[in-house]
């Protein structure tokens, strides 16, 4: 992760939304295949100055899709209630169900395209979107629809995540066995139709004290593994469960959050091929101890960094502020972080073949630095320092 690929006086070349070639100015100049194919195309040239060209960001842990706000509950824990207490008292998740549920597909649409304006400009080109404030399966089926939608208008990669798991609804609540109820609900009445209508790449749960349990993790996941979904799994944020160990063993793309991960869960992890990824918004927005990612890099698991982006927990999709963290507070070094924030997120949401590297053939998703070099992405704290983010080869500010 540390040890990065950096081509001084380098030339990109674009072809369909592709990437054709990267190299240096003499080896561009050199290739006269290269130079009649752009002199016959008319191709566009952007001069980036001096400035770093970085593979954009991918952010591959995001609930983007919701509707209104849960303001009073940051402030409530600004001044000392915890999340958990506020779930219990009928607040948290619960609270945004009520206010998917009340909001029409279009106004989710709305909202959910001036998010993805703002991640852009941030230099995001893929994202990962998860459902989960519905818990029922009209509203479930309601935000991947928003979701697919938001897909279908290409202004940025998206995959899709099933997350109906995400909270017990109230009607299965305080009931004896209420949660494996829901789960079998969840997988026979919800994921039949998600995967029948496409809508989405992966499942996750909020394997939790309280939320979901081992067992039940184990039920949902296995259910959709042998339905050919992708696996994810939220895993450790509030107390050391074991869900990084049970994310392992599913064979998870990612296990998430991992803030009190054990020993044993870091090995695991170390030993497969599962992403750790750090949400480090997260927990500087609980005020929650950081994960421990350089024991995690030091161990030789694959990390990766996302924002979390949601009503309640982390309504922060600040790459600046999440860069700054990485580096002053989970000692990474900007290498590892630019790695965690390109190719390992790729990798997080199964897109490793397509984008977070400039290579021949993988999508022209890139961001301009608006300076000569990356370490400004954590020097210049909290600031962003994306001058242009490059989409399919299009600058942001072309893409419709
Ligand atoms: O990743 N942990 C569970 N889910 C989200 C929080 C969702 C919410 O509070 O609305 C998270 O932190
Ligand atoms: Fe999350």
């Amino acid at each position: 992760m540390n040890d990065l690929k950096v081509i001084l006086d380098a030339v990109v070349v674009c072809k369909d939304g592709l990437i054709a070639f990267v190299g240096t100015r003499q080896e561009f100049e050199k290739n006269r295949f290269l130079q009649d194919d752009i002199k016959k195309n008319n191709a566009k040239i952007l001069d980036c100055k001096n400035n770093a060209v970085l593979p954009a960001f991918c952010d591959s842990h995001t609930h983007l899709v919701f509707g209104g706000y849960r303001d009073d509950e940051f402030l409530k824990r600004a001044a000392g209630v915890s999340y958990m207490e506020i779930m219990k008292a009928g607040g948290g998740i619960a609270k945004s169900v009520e206010l998917t549920k009340a909001a029409s597909e279009h106004e989710l649409l709305k909202a959910a395209n001036k998010r993805i304006d703002e991640l852009l400009k941030l230099g995001v080109a893929s994202v990962e979107i998860k459902s989960g404030y519905g818990l029922d399966k009209d509203t479930e089926l309601k935000q991947l629809r928003v979701i697919k939608k938001l897909k279908d208008e290409n202004r940025i990669n998206i995959m899709a995540t099933f997350m109906g798991a995400h909270s017990i609804p109230k009607e299965y609540k305080g009931k004896e066995g209420g949660g494996l109820e829901y789960i079998e609900y969840i997988i026979k009445e919800v994921l039949p139709l998600v995967k029948e209508q496409d809508l989405a790449e992966y499942v996750d749960i909020f394997c939790e004290q309280g939320v979901f349990s081992v067992a039940e993790s184990e039920r949902l996941l296995s259910a959709a593994k042998d339905m050919g979904f992708g696996l994810k799994i939220h895993a450790d944020e509030i107390v050391s469960l074991g869900g990084a160990e049970l994310g392992v063993k599913m064979g998870c793309v990612s296990a998430d959050h991992l803030l009190h991960v054990s020993d044993k869960g870091i090995k695991d992890l170390a030993d497969s091929d599962t992403i750790a990824t750090m949400l480090p918004l997260t927990a500087f927005c609980l005020r929650e101890p950081f994960a421990p990612a350089r024991k995690l890099i030091d161990s030789g698991a694959a990390v990766a960094l996302a924002t979390d982006f949601n009503p309640g927990s982390c309504f922060s999709f600040s790459i600046p502020l999440l860069i700054a963290l990485s580096v002053l507070k989970m000692n990474m070094s900007i290498n590892e972080v630019i790695s965690a924030l390109t190719l390992n997120g790729a990798c997080a949401m199964g897109l490793g073949n397509e984008t977070g590297s400039i290579e021949a053939g993988k999508k022209a998703d890139m961001v301009i630095l608006k300076f000569d070099n990356e370490n400004f992405l954590a020097y210049h704290t909290g600031v962003d320092c994306v001058g242009v983010t490059i989409y399919n080869a299009q600058c942001a500010e072309h893409i419709q």
